[in-house]
């Protein structure tokens, strides 16, 4: 690396001039917690994914809400992949009911043919996350859980403006969710949202998001409530983001296209594509036949910072213990034990993305 060159993080946030202006302009107005911003934010959001939004305090809690809006309870089951972010599980626990883990595609998405061998007359929905960007498949899921009467929840976490078939991803599920944690394709620092075109299921999150939110239900006590939604701050920086995520978006798809022309693709197996999915590629994990923490340690000794996603994998948490599928996890395996995660984001440069390209090909013809 030439001693201009600094390390190379994982991930990075883009954060510019106009947020930090945001942000100051938000405490300026003393509007701190839920206020003028988190609506302009959800009506900007609703837009762009052409259906409405409540903003929530996280993922995770805006996957909590979704579930509880759709009536999980108790002694559920709810079908989740078996490789995804914890956060797709526990939401299903605080509700009490049973998470059924079942094993993904080689495309790292949940699959179809997994969850119609466990669905029971407990399956209540399924949370289908659309892995690293890329969509899952839809249609398939879409049609399963209509023919069953199973609810669908999309989980659009890593997949802000994905498209299927010309659709935002989040526009073809029951429900539908986002998050905007620091690492995501856009951020609000912390913050969710979640999506439908069902009004009844939206007013529902509205009500349960806030403990004090009396307006909506003329019991007040009807329901057990939460403290989950956006800070004002949040949504300010929310805002700005969501105006750039068109270009962060795509310099993504740019510097997929350097590492797809440019590593030697013998050694590894690249990020899936199909012409009807758009990619928007939050992370770029390749497969390589090699022993990824290694691969990762002489990364490492060039000052880049490759990672293994999603590790453990759910079915190997005890947490999940009585949540398997029984039919195995030989995909979910098979990541595990060959996904690298290269660093893929808007502030990295062309030079230091031919950099990681030169790298990761002498490490790998290292280990042929
Ligand atoms: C697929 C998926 N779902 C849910 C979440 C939870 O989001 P948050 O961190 O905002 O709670 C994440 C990421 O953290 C995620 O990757």
């Amino acid at each position: 690396m030439k001693s201009s060159q600094k390390t190379i993080y994982h991930n990075e946030p883009t954060i510019g001039q106009e947020e930090i202006e945001a942000v100051a302009a938000a405490l300026s107005n003393l509007e701190l917690t839920i206020g003028s911003k988190v609506e302009i934010f959800e009506r900007s959001f609703s837009k762009y994914i052409g259906i409405n939004s409540v903003s929530t305090s996280s993922g995770t809690s805006a996957l909590h809400m979704a579930l509880n809006a759709i009536g999980v309870s108790k002694d559920d089951h709810v079908i989740v992949p078996s490789y995804t972010c914890i956060a797709v599980a526990l939401p299903v626990l605080y509700q009490q009911a049973r998470p059924i883990l079942v094993d993904v595609k080689d495309d790292f998405n949940i699959s179809v043919d997994e969850i119609r061998k466990n669905i029971t007359d407990r399956t209540k929905a399924i949370v289908v996350p659309h892995m690293f960007g890329y969509p899952a498949d839809m249609n398939e899921i879409k049609k399963l859980c209509v023919d069953t009467g199973i609810y669908m929840i999309e989980d659009c976490s890593q997949s802000i403006g994905a498209e299927y078939h010309g659709k935002k991803v989040g526009t073809v599920g029951d429900i539908s969710i986002f998050s905007f944690y620091a690492t995501k394709l856009m951020t609000s620092i912390r913050g969710g949202m979640v999506c439908s075109k069902d009004p009844q299921l939206l007013d529902s999150v509205k009500e349960l998001r806030y403990h004090d939110q009396c307006r909506l239900s003329e019991d007040h006590d009807m329901r057990l409530k939460y403290s989950y939604m956006m800070s004002d701050i949040e949504a300010s920086v929310g805002i700005i983001q969501l105006s750039k995520l068109g270009d962060f978006i795509l310099r993504r798809r740019e510097i997929s296209k350097m590492y797809k022309e440019l590593l030697e693709g013998y050694k590894i197996e690249h990020p899936p594509e199909d012409s009807y999915k758009k990619h928007v590629f939050s992370r770029y994990v390749i497969k390589t036949p090699f022993n990824p923490v290694k691969v990762i340690d002489r990364m490492r000794s060039k000052d880049i910072f490759c990672e293994r996603m999603h590790i453990p994998p759910l079915h190997k948490r005890s947490l999940f213990n009585s949540s398997l599928s029984s039919t195995g996890f030989a995909q979910t395996d098979r990541i595990i034990n060959s996904a690298v995660s290269l660093p893929i984001y808007p502030t990295l440069d062309d030079d230091q993305v031919v950099y990681i390209i030169d790298s990761l090909n002498e490490v790998l013809g290292d280990f042929t």
